[in-house]
């Protein structure tokens, strides 16, 4: 699998990012919030199909840009059920895609939000974490539909993935960009108080 972790311009610090398999050449993107054709136009430069769009949560920083890509490449939108989302498919805990053979596994982890999904490559310890678990830091949960004792029960369940299990987050909050579940028990004081 390649990954790329773009800034696109999104409404604070967001994180899009684009996924494929090498041979394949068919990938997903995840909370295009940003510039979608400068999102598109990385995929085209890797000769990629952008397949799935997956969205972690409703709010609009990871949301923006969702229904321009569909439009403009035919991907299938995911997000959970009950969201409201105008998406394609649907998705509960438990439910997993298929991407040019990558296996993507939707974790529901409310709690910043009620609809919200982490994305989990287990094969690739590769872990979508949207705005629940940021590097060295956690989402808000005092927006509306958050609760805080709900989110601490997302990030139990996140604390108990492999320490190597690398966390690609929806913002760039941290002093770097991507970090892993054992660093985050380590460094992060909400996941030190879990
Ligand atoms: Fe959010």
């Amino acid at each position: 699998m390649r990954l790329l972790q773009l800034d696109l311009g999104g409404f604070d610090s967001n994180w899009n990012y684009l996924f494929w398999d090498e041979s394949m050449k068919v990938g997903g993107c995840v909370d295009p919030g940003g510039d979608v054709d400068a999102l598109i136009a990385a995929a085209n430069t890797e000769g990629v199909k952008i397949q799935y769009v997956f969205i972690t949560h409703g709010h609009f920083d990871h949301t923006g840009g969702y229904q321009e890509v569909r439009k403009k490449t035919g991907a299938k939108v995911v997000a959970h059920t009950g969201s409201q989302v105008k998406a394609d498919e649907y998705a509960d805990d438990g439910s997993k895609y298929n991407v040019g053979g990558i296996e993507v596994e939707c974790l529901f982890t409310p709690g910043h939000e009620p609809h919200h999904i982490c994305y989990y490559i287990r094969k690739e310890n590769a872990l979508f974490t949207g705005d629940l678990l940021f590097v060295d830091g956690v989402g808000r949960a005092d927006l509306p539909g958050g609760d805080v004792d709900v989110m601490r029960k997302s990030l139990k369940r996140l604390a108990q993935l492999p320490d190597g299990t690398i966390v690609y987050p929806g913002h760039d909050y941290g002093w770097r960009p991507s970090s892993t579940i054992g660093e985050q028990k380590q460094t992060n004081p909400y996941m030190a108080l879990l």
